[in-house]
């Protein structure tokens, strides 16, 4: 079986090395905010370009307390994509706002810049772009609308570590940039964890607070915050993974390189983005015969993914927001064609010819 991510041949290239950092972390004993949240902050802060990056639970969380410290509250309007994972829009509603579904460009799979002006209204405080499967989203039409309503701007970064955008790294462009951990991400660790950059002082330090039970001092509290730290065996990890992150995101996008070049034209891919440096968290294509390629995918060993089946305005935990089939086309025309195939940094050429074979026959 070809399976969609393999962490055991990431085991077998630096399985030691991290093996040694989880050791040296328990022997630190310092398993909350300890000496490893703090050296991985500062290096991804230093890989990103940011100011600030603070470590939280995971990325939901990164994106929930970003929003909380740009100051999103019950009443505002966040403009977001359809198409990406519900924690984008759970955040949105957690802080008591209403996520705006703005349809998403049929190429790059990311929200449709022409359409987010139609839906600003005097209620919309923020816009949440997705850097959807690792390909950035057009940052620079993003925050000149930003700007021009005086709207806050949240990178969902989740799967885009390592992406950049006419040079700057991901989560280095709006005020605030969050990013998830999840073991499948580009940059994972080995349980949850997440992370918030920004390179404003003051949202850094409502962030400082809000992971920590609204704390700056032990047992004074400013605030109503929460519980949401990266704990020290992961940033250990990370730390670990992070001296790699460059050459696992160029083996991405050879496997993607090889895919275009091994499948050709028979079927249409995610576009990259003009000035953006796309690092494939998936490999994703979008056919018609879907269910077909599929079976024939599986039938030879074959793993493949949705991502993702249902758009976020017709999910029912949204059925509240009104929205209904045929609102947002591209979204949907999207949910009910594409398909991502294995993408990681130890997929073999031979794999990925296997693969592209088996998809061609099939098509
Ligand atoms: C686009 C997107 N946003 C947010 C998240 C949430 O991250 P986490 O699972 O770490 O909470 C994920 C991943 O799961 C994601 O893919």
């Amino acid at each position: 079986m070809i399976p969609m991510l393999d962490i055991k041949r990431e085991l077998n290239d630096i399985g030691d090395e991290i093996k040694k950092a989880v050791d040296s972390s328990i022997n630190g004993t310092m398993f909350i905010l300890g000496p490893n949240v703090k050296k991985f902050e500062e290096e991804a802060a230093k890989y990103l370009g940011c100011k600030f990056a603070v470590g939280v639970a995971s990325g939901t969380d990164a994106l929930h307390l970003a929003l909380k410290a740009i100051g999103i509250k019950e009443g505002d309007e966040v403009i977001t994509t359809p198409f990406t994972f519900i924690a984008t829009a759970e955040a949105i509603r957690y802080c008591g706002a209403t996520p705006v579904f703005v349809d998403v460009d049929p190429d790059t799979f990311n929200i449709d810049v022409n359409l987010i002006e139609t839906k600003i209204t005097n209620k919309t405080k923020a816009i949440l772009p997705v850097h959807l499967f690792g390909n950035p989203a057009n940052m620079d039409e993003i925050i000149v609308f930003a700007k021009k309503h005086n709207l806050k701007v949240v990178e969902d970064c989740a799967q885009s570590f390592g992406a950049t955008y006419n040079g700057k790294q991901t989560g280095s462009i709006g005020d605030a940039g969050a990013f998830s951990f999840f073991p499948s991400k580009n940059l994972g660790c080995y349980g949850d964890g997440g992370l918030v950059t920004t390179n404003d002082e003051n949202i850094y330090n409502t962030l400082i607070a809000l992971r920590n039970h609204g704390s700056y001092k032990r047992y004074y509290h400013e605030i109503i915050g929460f519980n949401s730290r990266l704990d020290d065996i992961q940033a250990a990890i990370l730390s670990v993974k992070l001296k790699y992150i460059d050459r696992f995101n160029k083996e991405r996008r050879n496997v993607a390189n090889l895919y275009r070049k091994y499948i050709g034209e028979i079927v249409k891919y995610q576009k990259e983005t003009e000035n953006g440096l796309n690092v494939y968290h998936q490999y994703t294509i979008v056919t018609e015969k879907r269910n077909d390629i599929m079976k024939a995918l599986s039938e030879g060993g074959i793993a493949s993914a949705i991502y993702y089946p249902v758009p976020l305005h017709l999910q029912k935990a949204f059925e509240d927001l009104g929205y209904k089939k045929g609102d947002l086309p591209v979204a949907e025309y999207l949910a009910e064609n594409v398909i991502s195939l294995p993408i990681n940094p130890y997929l073999e050429d031979e794999e990925i010819l296997v693969i592209a074979n088996t998809l061609k026959t099939a098509f």
